[in-house]
């Protein structure tokens, strides 16, 4: 399917997909495990598709040394062009016939971590999305699927453990001291989801019996030594499966399922049919090495990679453009599942906002950059660069407005007729809206259908313009919204959006006014609502619940922000309220002429006063109101960037906010100290992140005024801190602060937790994240990459330093000098000369380029040109480079 070229690299169209040419029924795959040669044998039956004209039989293959071939026992003839193994002379008609492919592989030497590799002697392997190839050859396509029996060989010491997709059907020794495992998978599945694990491991094992009665072996398996870690994990897979029969209907369809832990993952995890990979953040945790983000994470991946047994799995993509066919709704689901777990209305509406606060500060980013793209993108150079924000985060919004236009019930009705049409299938974005719309055929989705998939084929973020009129003698308040949308890469002009608005009117006392709430599906370039009946000016509160993904623009009046910051029933526009408050000023004070000094008022400092004093607020609520928007979030609504004035003026707002509220942080800090037993609750979990809070403001302020006792208070509580969440937050309050105390500090944490690897995974990310003071944070990092702790080669590794300090820290990677540009070409550079993947995200950090002001913008352009001047890039990096430089 290579047509086009961009730069040098073969582009994929989604236009161009064709149905595969032959059928694959089932696959016998046979392993002799070795590090250094590993053997493989695959048998299939291969049928000619019936619906395509013949032609010859192309097999995806990379990086196999190819020995043998036989077709129905035979030696057959064979093509070698470029990775593909050509076969031309195979039977006529349609009867099946036998392929048998010989080929070896050298594991220990996969650094790309795609397909069959090695991490810390266990093997383990990554297919999705085109990683099948690497172990065999293959139509290596989600539209094939087939049946999986798979034999694993290996050395029984070294190896105890042979993990495959299915059902264990056999297993014995043989000669010299190896043995072997034969595992069935009962369900077809495409090759990106076949998975296979051998090493030493353990396992916590759970049995269950399914609300439907089924019998079930649940397994978590991890190095020796982190079984202590796992408890989390197997209770989130627990809720999950319970949640996806009673609120889907849709229950475990299998004997057996597994998690396999590795340290060495390209991304987060795998829903490889029944023995699900994950990266050991997601799995490992106890209160002593993990913090409340890391729960909450292992909650919603065990979550999300379990849902994907439906939503992936049983129903799959039929191309890779329709990825977000999967992770969309996946995500859309995950979240659901950690919403419904919170529980209450106001722990719901603190997940829905971190929900948004990633989409606005990572994926609207994308949105507006080179790399944007669809929801359903029409092309790529290299799939695993559309693993993204848009795909996944924006995918689920999609999939939340179709809810929103159905309701909650009709959403499920919708899902039960997709699974009623499509079980066994490959299928496409469309497919799934179309069954949305079909089982709510009365609804404003099945209405506007055709219009509503726009949001599968436009890329951008929309703007939703809101304006409000007042009629006195009438009574009457007219609400206008409007919509447009940027152009983006290859789509200079948008057609309307569907969208849906949830909204609300305020009278001036921030009572609702009733009768007034109501969802807008606005579907036109601009509309009226008309509110009849209405006595004074009310305070509109717009895109209740962020129910669409769009930037709203209405310029309301710092009184009524006040107002539904303090009133609003809506809680995530209260919370959007002091968002909007604070951004006003910090823009107010980047764009002025004048000395970073004081951006904040009496108006917004009372506000969030009143805010942390109010009782019948919960804790993790406050924390995010009083937690200012993101140097990177604020950059976004500027024409010309300039970091170190953004930073500037954020840290100027920070220590403001730190002086002012300072007694009430005092208070904040004391009221919520809990001493019992940890548990990550969404309460519990909320006010240590308040008291987290306060003690980095209050160690904030104590820098100016060279108060000891806060950094003091702040060392102890680092030193007797009952769980991982108060001791990190106290070791940032220390970093953060610039405090003479961080240093011994960070010695004695890595002291504590020197065989950890996900804990200085945080020593390191704490140390590259910190507040730049005067250009040290560079030399820094140059310096702990000569760690002995240090490995690129690990993903979790170079993440937690190398992005932390490129993706994450703008205002220490920004720098006059250029040397933060500079160190990001060399490790792009470096790491894609082993893992593209990692690579080519960390290629990532310059793309919004074009917006900085000078002297930055050429001294990015340089950096991304000295990228791209290098012959023999991956495809990876080509496209991320040769987009940011078109
Ligand atoms: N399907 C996985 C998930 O979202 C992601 C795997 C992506 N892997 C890759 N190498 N691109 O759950
Ligand atoms: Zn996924």
């Amino acid at each position: 399917m290579t047509s086009l070229r961009e730069g040098n690299t073969p582009v994929v169209k989604r236009e161009d997909y064709a149905a595969p040419a032959f059928l694959v029924d089932s696959v016998d795959l046979c392993f002799d495990l070795d590090p250094a040669k590993t053997r493989v044998l695959n048998k299939m039956r291969l049928r000619r598709n019936p619906a395509v004209a013949a032609q010859p039989l192309r097999l995806d293959g990379e990086d196999l040394n190819l020995a043998r071939v036989l077709v129905n026992g035979e030696g057959s003839s064979f093509k070698l062009e470029g990775k593909q193994l050509v076969l031309e002379k195979l039977p006529e008609g349609e009867e099946p016939f036998e392929l048998e492919i010989f080929t070896t592989c050298a594991p220990a030497k996969n650094s790309k971590l795609m397909g069959l590799y090695v991490s810390q002697g266990t093997f383990f392997t990554q297919c999705e999305a085109e990683g099948f190839r690497r172990i065999t050859y293959f139509l290596d396509r989600p539209d094939v699927m087939a049946s999986y029996q798979v034999t694993l060989r290996a050395d029984k010491a070294a190896y105890p453990v042979l993990l495959s997709n299915g059902n264990l059907v056999e297993q014995g020794d043989l000669d010299d001291g190896r043995h072997y495992a034969r595992w069935v998978d009962p369900h077809k599945k495409p090759c990106y989801l076949f998975a296979l694990v051998a090493g030493q491991l353990v396992a916590r094992e759970q049995r269950i019996r399914s609300r439907s009665g089924g019998e079930h072996l649940l397994q978590v398996y991890v190095r020796p030594g982190d079984l202590d870690k796992t408890e989390h994990a197997m209770n989130s897979l627990m809720a999950s499966i319970a949640w996806d029969e009673a609120r889907f209907g849709l229950p475990l369809d299998l004997e057996r399922f597994m998690i396999v832990a590795t340290s060495d993952f390209n991304m987060g995890a795998m829903e490889n049919k029944g023995l699900n990979i994950f990266n050991t953040k997601y799995v490992l945790a106890n209160p002593a090495t993990a913090t409340d983000a890391d729960y909450a994470g292992i909650e919603s991946v065990v979550g999300h990679e379990y849902f994907h047994n439906w939503t992936g799995n049983r129903v799959t993509c039929r191309d890779w453009f329709q990825l977000s066919l999967k992770e969309g709704l996946t995500v859309f689901r995950d979240q659901e599942f950690s919403m419904d777990m919170a529980g209450s209305v106001s722990a719901r509406a603190v997940k829905r906002i971190e929900d948004v606060r990633v989409l606005r500060s990572a994926q609207f980013p994308e949105d507006a950059g080179p790399m944007a793209h669809p929801v359903r993108p029409d092309q790529y150079a290299e799939i695993n660069n559309f693993y993204t924000v848009t795909i996944y985060e924006k995918g689920s919004e999609v999939v939340r407005m179709q809810q929103t236009l159905v309701g909650r019930e009709g959403f499920a009705r919708g899902m039960k007729l997709y699974f009623e049409r499509h079980d066994g299938q490959a299928v496409t974005c469309d497919d799934f809206a179309q069954a949305i719309a079909d089982a709510n055929p009365d609804s404003e989705l099945a209405r506007l259908l055709p219009q509503f998939k726009r949001w599968y084929s436009q890329a951008g973020t929309p703007r939703l313009h809101a304006s409000g009129y007042f009629d006195a003698e009438a009574r009457r308040y007219t609400l206008t919204l409007g919509q447009s949308c940027p152009a983006t890469p290859g789509q200079p002009s948008k057609k309307a959006f569907v969208i849906p608005v949830a909204l609300g009117l305020l009278d001036a006392q921030g009572r609702e006014i009733e009768g007034s709430a109501r969802t807008v599906v606005l579907s036109e370039t601009s509309q009226t609502v008309v509110f009849e009946g209405i006595d004074a000016a009310p305070v509109p509160s717009i895109l209740r619940g962020f129910s669409a993904p769009v930037i709203l623009e209405h310029d309301s009046s710092d009184a009524e922000l006040l107002t539904l910051l303090a009133h609003d029933s809506d809680p995530f526009n209260r919370w959007e309220a002091g968002q909007r408050l604070a951004l006003r000023r910090a823009l107010a004070a980047v764009q002025s002429a004048d000395a970073v000094h004081q951006p904040l008022d009496a108006a917004y400092l009372d506000a969030m006063r009143a805010i942390l004093r109010a009782p019948e607020l919960d804790a993790a609520f406050k924390e995010l109101v009083l937690t200012l928007p993101g140097e990177g979030y604020i950059a976004e609504q500027l024409d010309e960037v300039d970091p170190q004035r953004i930073h500037a003026v954020r840290e100027a707002m920070r220590e403001q906010l730190a002086h002012a509220l300072q007694e009430d942080w005092i208070q904040a800090f004391e009221a919520h100290q809990d001493n019992g037993a940890f548990r990550p609750d969404p309460v519990s979990s909320g006010r240590r992140a308040l008291a987290g809070l306060a003690l980095n403001m209050l160690c904030l302020a104590a820098r100016e005024n060279g108060n000891p006792v806060w950094p003091g208070k702040a060392l102890q509580r680092f030193k007797d801190a009952g769980n991982m969440t108060d001791r990190v937050n106290a070791l940032s309050a220390l970093v953060g602060s610039g405090s003479a105390l961080a240093q011994p500090a960070l010695e004695r944490f890595h002291a504590l937790f020197k065989g950890e690897e996900l804990v200085l995974d945080k020593w390191f990310a704490l140390q590259a994240g910190a507040p730049d003071r005067g250009g040290n944070i560079l030399p820094l990092v140059k310096q702990l990459m000569q760690h002995p702790d240090f490995h690129l080669r690990n993903p979790n590794r170079a993440r937690s330093l190398i992005f932390s300090y490129c993706n994450a820290n703008p205002g220490a990677f920004h720098r006059v000098d250029a040397a933060g540009y500079r160190f990001w070409s060399e490790r792009v550079l470096e790491i894609d000369a082993f893992n593209p993947q990692v690579a080519a995200r960390l290629a990532r950090a310059l793309d919004r380029w074009k917006k900085l002001a000078e002297p930055y913008r050429s001294a990015a352009r340089e950096a991304i040109a000295r990228v791209a001047a290098k012959a023999d890039l991956s495809n990876d990096v080509r496209e991320v480079v040769t987009r940011a430089l078109a």
